[in-house]
């Protein structure tokens, strides 16, 4: 039987810094407040303007070096985001022009934070049907330029960041790569956690007063997020182990979106889970949504967290909502 398997990952961060001491210039909030609340100390975000495929293309650049292949070898392009460089085409059409594989194709997901787990299991499908070999997967995000720094913004312009992150997928036979991905959805939830506009449903798309009316910017219901959060990663987390006859003893590293510190603890704890095995590192990033997974994965792969036959689950959960986890035997 094929599996994916991830052999080998990239990551890319804007170099420029903002603590949460300089968020303060940007919005009225405090160093306490975000890190208190969120665990966050300082994000990444772009200075000049760039795109998520551009941030793609460096994590891709990393992975694909890492793996010894050129960007000839790969055969399909996934690119997970929710801030796409324009409002089509999608991302994966620009990375494939700046990787220089016209032909291939490129397939963009937008399912949010769980973008790279549902790219992952799109993969998994291709390379299990037989249908590509090599397949190229990004998670990317620009935030900040669509954040609203103002009082109105601030407890969702405190939260996220920019980055991204890359993995270069192969076909396995030999046991080792995703064993199962378990993906869900509940769209009574699309108003918790969204950008409303520009929206096609709206006649006229573009209107004076979308600004003002802070329709353009990200919405969140964070008490309902946090509360769905706290149950869905345990819920998702033990069905990918059930579903391969596994247990929590099993697993070496759980790697879930970073959303919120906060959150990752909470889950820690209802799994009876011992911290080690809980990878965060949101103190850094802030949230990067579709990055989130594969900028954790690259660097808990670079600490040395991960050994060949280890399993490792990851998780997401996020706007839609969508909720959803894959676990892999490395
Ligand atoms: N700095 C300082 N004060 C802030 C603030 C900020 N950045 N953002 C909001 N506040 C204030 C509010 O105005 C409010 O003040 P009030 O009590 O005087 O009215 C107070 O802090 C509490 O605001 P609230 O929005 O109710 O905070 P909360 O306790 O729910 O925490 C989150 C906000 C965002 C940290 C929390 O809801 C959360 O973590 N939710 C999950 C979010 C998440 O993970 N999203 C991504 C999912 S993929």
């Amino acid at each position: 039987m094929k599996r994916a398997r991830i052999i080998s990952t990239g990551r890319y961060v804007p170099e420029k810094i903002v603590t949460n001491d300089e968020m303060t210039r940007l919005v009225p909030t405090s160093n306490e407040w975000i890190r208190e609340r969120t665990g966050i100390l300082q994000r990444h975000f772009v200075d000049r303007e760039i795109g998520v495929s551009d941030l793609g293309y460096e994590a891709a650049k990393i992975a694909l070096q890492r793996a010894a292949l050129k960007p000839s070898d790969i055969d399909f392009i996934i690119f997970a985001t929710l801030s796409p460089d324009y409002m089509f085409p999608g991302s994966g059409c620009p990375l494939q022009a700046l990787l220089g594989v016209p032909g291939i194709g490129a397939l963009d997901v937008r399912t949010q934070c769980t973008g790279f787990v549902y790219g992952l299991a799109v993969a998994n499908a291709f390379i299990a049907a037989g249908q590509y070999k090599r397949i190229l997967l990004v998670g990317a995000e620009v935030h900040s330029t669509g954040l609203e720094f103002t009082e109105r913004g601030r407890h969702i312009a405190v939260l996220f960041g920019d980055g991204a992150g890359a993995a270069v997928i192969e076909a396995s036979e030999n046991g080792r790569g995703v064993l199962s991905t378990h993906l869900h959805a509940d769209g009574r939830h699309v108003k918790d956690l969204w950008a409303e506009n520009p929206g096609s449903r709206r006649i006229p798309r573009m209107y004076p007063g979308i600004l003002e009316d802070g329709s353009c910017y990200p919405q969140m219901n964070g008490r309902e997020v946090f509360k769905h959060a706290v149950t869905k990663f345990p819920e998702v987390i033990m069905e990918a182990l059930k579903a391969n006859d596994l247990s929590l003893d099993d697993v070496k590293l759980v790697i879930p979106h970073q959303a919120n510190l906060r959150i990752s603890e909470a889950v820690t704890q209802r799994l009876g889970l011992p911290p080690e095995k809980v990878f965060n590192n949101i103190q850094r990033y802030g949230n990067t949504t579709a990055a989130s997974i594969p900028i954790a994965l690259d660097e808990a792969l670079e600490m040395g967290k991960i050994q060949e036959g280890d399993l490792v689950v990851l998780a997401s959960f996020g706007s839609g909502f969508t909720w959803a986890s894959a676990a892999i035997r490395w």
